[in-house]
């Protein structure tokens, strides 16, 4: 039978860490008729042809568009991929968007600011990406028509793919000591927190710029040591060091990137719960599993 909105909908990275758990959630949301989510062959960003050809097969009302090069250090190796990818693949999805009337929910970075404020970034706040990611995510962001919502999130942990909280797990019970950087600050977010958001927004009908994280701030000291804490290991385990002090980061990580969802509250939507709460449910899951 078909539903009463018959939202069809499009994921483009749907095997991603955020895509994977947003195909999901999406095929248990009333109201949403189909969900379709093409491989990154099927729908290759860096090629229009494909990604015109899967959107107008397919014909969605809106593509949620969470597909990138994510790899922040080979990004600066490798430019022209970063911009090919993560920009022009995100103009093709405007336009494949354009074609059959959908509209885009396009997922971006605190990577677009440059990490100096004194104080959560607003929305609204002047962009200023330092690492070529940076930069090709914010190619991306304005490809985005004023009816397009854009998604800007922060340090990203779930249940699927490779992130700090699944890593973070694994190093807490091999019984080591380790040195994580207590200079670089931001907002933790749990992907199935931001999975529920990007839904509501998406049938909200919201358009524009909103930034969706954990509520609260952290370093990633200061996660660390919450983790091993929430599995039962010594936090003492864990020692501070400066970002000076590591080497091998090609891309330089920003030293401030909280985000204020301002847009969030202001829009009378509820804001994400802290990041310890979340990250305490997620990693309780993560044990779960090992
Ligand atoms: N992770 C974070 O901390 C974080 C923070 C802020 C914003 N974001 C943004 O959130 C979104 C989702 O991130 P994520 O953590 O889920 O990333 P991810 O795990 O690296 O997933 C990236 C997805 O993009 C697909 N992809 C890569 N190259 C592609 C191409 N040329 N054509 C089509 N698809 C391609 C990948 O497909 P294959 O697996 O087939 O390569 C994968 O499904 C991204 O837009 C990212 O910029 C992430």
């Amino acid at each position: 039978m078909k539903s009463r909105l018959g939202i069809k909908i499009l994921v483009t990275g749907g095997s991603g860490q955020v895509g994977s758990e947003l195909v999901a959630s999406l095929l248990n949301v009333g109201g949403i008729e189909d969900v379709h989510a093409p491989s990154s062959i099927e729908l290759d960003l860096s090629s229009r042809e494909t990604v015109l050809g899967a959107i107008c097969s397919i014909r969605p009302d809106w593509v949620i568009h969470a597909g990138a090069w994510t790899q922040v250090d080979a990004c600066e190796d490798n430019p022209q991929k970063a911009y090919l990818v993560n920009g022009l693949g995100s103009r093709f999805v405007v336009q494949g968007a354009e074609m059959v009337g959908a509209r885009v929910c396009y997922l971006s970075t605190d990577y677009v600011f440059d990490g100096n404020s004194k104080r959560p970034y607003l929305e609204w706040d002047p962009v200023g990406p330092r690492t070529v990611y940076g930069v090709s995510k914010l190619a991306g962001e304005m490809e985005m028509r004023s009816s397009d919502l854009i998604v800007r999130t922060s340090w990203v942990m779930g249940e699927f793919g490779h992130n700090m909280a699944k890593t973070l797990v694994r190093l807490a019970k091999a019984g080591e000591r380790h040195r994580f950087v207590n200079d670089q600050i931001g907002s933790p977010t749990v992907v199935s927190d931001l999975v529920a958001l990007i839904i509501e927004l998406v049938m909200g009908g919201h358009s524009g710029i909103f930034h969706v994280s954990n509520a609260g701030e952290a370093s990633w000291f200061d996660v660390a040591r919450f983790i091993f804490e929430a599995v039962g290991e010594d936090p003492g385990r864990i020692t501070p060091v400066s970002s000076a002090e590591l080497i091998g980061y090609k891309a330089p990580r920003p030293g401030y990137s909280v985000l204020d969802n301002f847009a969030l509250r202001g829009s009378g939507l509820k804001a994400l719960p802290s990041w310890r709460e979340s990250l305490f449910r997620l990693v309780s899951k993560l044990q779960e599993g090992l």
